[in-house]
Parts: C-alpha cells; sequence; structure tokens
C-alpha cells in the first residue's frame, strides 16, 4: 500500500467537536430555504423521473446541510430506475450516489467551523437534491484546488477502483491486469490508479473509446468481439495477475481462466443483467456462489466480490477506511496524476437528459450534475468541463 495522506481537520465519529450549534441554528439557517429534489417514482424511463420543490431539510443531531455543488450519474441509478439494483429502497426515492457540496448548516453537536468547506459524501440514495442532509463523520474534504464536478468523477468511482486495486487485489509495480468497462466511470478511476502503480493494463471497450484508453496508456479490446476471451489471452499468454469484471453473467467463467497462478478475479457488479426481467438479487447470489466455489477449490487462484459497504456496521474502521482512501485519490487528483473524466455537466433539473447520456454508450467518464445556476440556463447542457 501507499503512504496514506491525511486530510488536516477531517471531522470523525470519534473528534469532540472544539465548538457547537444551539439546538435552534440549524432550523434557522434552512428556515425558507427550498430545495430542489429529482424523486424516482417508480420503474420509469428516464423522462419519468419528477423534478420537486420542497423545504430544504434541517440537519439533526451530528449532522450537517451541504449545498450540492456537484452529483452524478452512477450504474446503480441505471438499475434502480428498473428496480434491479440488489439492495435499493422502496420506490419513491431520491437517488443520488454520491456528492461534493458546501456545508449550509451544521446540526447539534457539529463543529460550527465545518460551515463554508466543501466536502464530499457517499450516500448510495439522496444526493440528487440541491440540499443534502449527511453525518458530518461521512464527510471527506475535498482540496479547494479541485473543482467539484471533477472531484464528484472520483467520490463512489475512485474509492471503488482504489481499493478494488489495492485492498483486493494488491496489485504490485509490473503487474497485468485486465479491466472490462475501462471507459466507464469505475473503469477510467481503475486503469489511470493502476498506470500510476506502475501496473500494465488491458481494458475492455467499445472502439469509439479506444483512442482515449490509449492516451491513458491502456492496451484497448473491443468488448463485443466474439473472441474477446482469445484476443485477451493473446495478449497475455502467461495469464493476469488480476481482472476486475462488473459484467458478471456466463461470462466471468471465461474472466476467472484470464488469471495466471496466483491471480485474483474481482468482481464488483452485474451489468450484463440490467436488463433481464427478473429477481434482481438472482444474478447476484448465483455469481457468489461461484466465486465460493472457485475459492473452495485448489486452482491458486482468488475470486472476490467487492462491495463498497462491507464493513459498513463497524462504522468507525469503515469511515475511516474510506477517508483514507478518498484522500489518497483526492491527492492524486490535486497533483495533477489523475486526470477526472467528466463526460459531461448537466443541470439538475435535466437529470433526465443526464440518464439517458450515461445510458447511451457514448461517453468516457462520469456525467456529472450540477445545480441549475451553475450552468446559467438550464436549457445548456454542457459537455465536457
Ligand atoms: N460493488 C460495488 O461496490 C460497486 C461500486 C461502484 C460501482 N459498481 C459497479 O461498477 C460498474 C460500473 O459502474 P459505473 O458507474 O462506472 O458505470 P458506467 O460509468 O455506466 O460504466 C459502465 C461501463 O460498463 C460497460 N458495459 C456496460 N455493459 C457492458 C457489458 N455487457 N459488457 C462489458 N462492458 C459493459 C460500459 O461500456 P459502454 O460505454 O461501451 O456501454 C461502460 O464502460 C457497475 O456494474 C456498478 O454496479 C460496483
Amino acid at each position: 500500500m501507499r503512504e496514506t495522506h491525511t486530510i488536516e481537520n477531517q471531522p470523525t465519529a470519534n473528534t469532540a467537536p472544539a465548538t457547537t450549534a444551539p439546538a435552534t441554528a440549524a432550523t434557522a439557517a434552512t428556515a425558507g430555504v427550498i430545495a430542489t429534489q429529482v424523486v424516482l417514482p417508480g420503474v420509469v424511463e428516464p423522462t419519468g423521473l419528477e423534478i420537486t420543490q420542497v423545504a430544504a431539510p434541517t440537519p439533526g443531531q451530528g449532522e450537517v446541510l451541504l449545498a450540492m455543488a456537484a452529483t452524478g450519474v452512477s450504474f446503480a441509478e441505471q438499475q434502480m430506475r428498473r428496480g434491479k439494483y440488489y439492495d435499493q429502497p422502496p420506490f419513491p426515492f431520491v437517488p443520488g450516489y454520491d456528492l461534493v457540496g458546501r456545508v449550509v448548516a451544521t446540526g447539534q453537536g457539529v463543529d460550527t467551523a465545518l460551515t463554508g468547506r466543501r466536502f464530499a459524501a457517499l450516500t448510495k440514495t439522496g444526493g440528487w437534491a440541491s440540499h443534502v442532509v449527511v453525518a458530518a463523520a461521512d464527510l471527506v474534504e475535498v482540496p479547494e484546488s479541485v473543482t467539484s464536478a471533477d472531484a464528484e468523477t472520483l467520490v463512489v468511482n475512485g474509492i471503488t477502483a482504489w481499493q478494488m486495486l489495492h485492498r483486493t487485489a494488491e496489485v504490485e509495480a509490473g503487474d497485468t491486469i485486465v479491466v472490462l468497462g475501462a471507459n466507464g466511470g469505475v473503469g477510467s478511476a481503475l486503469v489511470q490508479l493502476a498506470r500510476i502503480a506502475g501496473v500494465r493494463v488491458i481494458g475492455t471497450a467499445s472502439p469509439r473509446h479506444h483512442d482515449k484508453l490509449r492516451e491513458l496508456d491502456v492496451t484497448p479490446v473491443d468488448y463485443r468481439d466474439p473472441d474477446l476471451y482469445g484476443r485477451l489471452r493473446g495478449l497475455a499468454p502467461n495469464g493476469v495477475q488480476a481482472v476486475f469484471d462488473h459484467v458478471g453473467g456466463e461470462a466471468v467463467v471465461e474472466s476467472f481462466r484470464l488469471l495466471a497462478p496466483g491471480g485474483t478475479l474481482v468482481s464488483y457488479g452485474t451489468a450484463s443483467t440490467r436488463d433481464a426481467a427478473g429477481s434482481s438479487k438472482a444474478p447476484v447470489l448465483k455469481l457468489f456462489a461461484r466465486l465460493a466455489m472457485w475459492n473452495a477449490m485448489p486452482n491458486s487462484r482468488h475470486a472476490h466480490f467487492f462491495n463498497i459497504w462491507a464493513g459498513k456496521r463497524r462504522a468507525a474502521a469503515f469511515r475511516e477506511r474510506l477517508r483514507a482512501d478518498l484522500g489518497q485519490v483526492f491527492a492524486l487528483l490535486a497533483e495533477g496524476r489523475l486526470k477526472p473524466q467528466v463526460a459531461a455537466r448537466v443541470p439538475l433539473s435535466r437529470a433526465a437528459d443526464a440518464m439517458r447520456l450515461a445510458e447511451s454508450g457514448t461517453v468516457a467518464g462520469k456525467v456529472v450534475l450540477v445545480p441549475d445556476e451553475a450552468l446559467g440556463d438550464a436549457r445548456d447542457a454542457q459537455t465536457g468541463r
């Protein structure tokens, strides 16, 4: 593992606040503030997303209110709108896996000095709103030199990529790895972090993304090639040290077969079943059974399912890990060594357009949602930074 960068003045679950807000201060700070939320009412097409105006929520004990500066479309929302995310809440709910925002109000027991500072938070749902309440202990500070949209591309994606690479697969310089979906949000973070660690990367993507992947020093392969796995084996005849597979389904067997002795399959999704009929849990449970079987067999290879929420019940350790890992990712971003992949910036009120774009298969990186006022005119969605 690399050296851990720590973030100064970081609020933690165990840090006693120096100054605390009176109970009524949060209520006063949010009085009269109207929040915009995007609501997922049920299984709908992107046009079925509802934009609602509500009173801004008041942060309670240990919480802060963030004014959202950037949130984004993850694959999880694409699954949730189909009712296909493994443990999504019942409809209706506000989606939004993560966000970056400034603290505009603090609840009881929270250091009032956090007000005005900018943080990232992992929420799973709720991020697609102009104002979002989160636990102060879940905040990770964003370096001021980094834009909110750039930071947003690397919250869930950066944590996932970093932890899979360095905590699960434990890659080392000189290793060769295969990354499926290398142009996606997680994929583009993963390939860059791997290159920074001195790892050779073979990445699958649609041909339209191949030039971009070459720029990132990745060897691209078309994932629709009928001989995909033959091509991958040809590029690494002795096998690879790790395969990162978010596709699942039957082809995961082929991913496992790509491993060199001692290699690790990191499975972290079932994208291939996003549009399949039936239970959202069945493909995941089948995958778990398969991975368990491979681990039980004497084949000197390992198979893991990565879950970003694993260990959440041990909250302090979970938060410490998350803060350390996202801190490393943000430090690399601030140093310019990690290039944020902003596919487009779209106003929050046009979440439907953002979702369609993210699902179009044409984008490289992450589609970022920003407050309508950040783009001046909500009719003017911008591509790029
Ligand atoms: N387990 C965890 O804790 C965790 C955490 C975060 C994310 N994830 C998973 O990570 C995956 C990526 O998420 P994301 O937000 O980065 O998504 P994203 O930005 O939408 O990217 C998805 C990528 O997958 C590719 N893809 C889609 N269907 C595919 C298929 N059948 N075969 C091969 N590639 C395919 C896409 O390629 P095209 O653009 O060419 O279509 C794109 O590169 C998702 O499956 C998500 O559930 C898991």
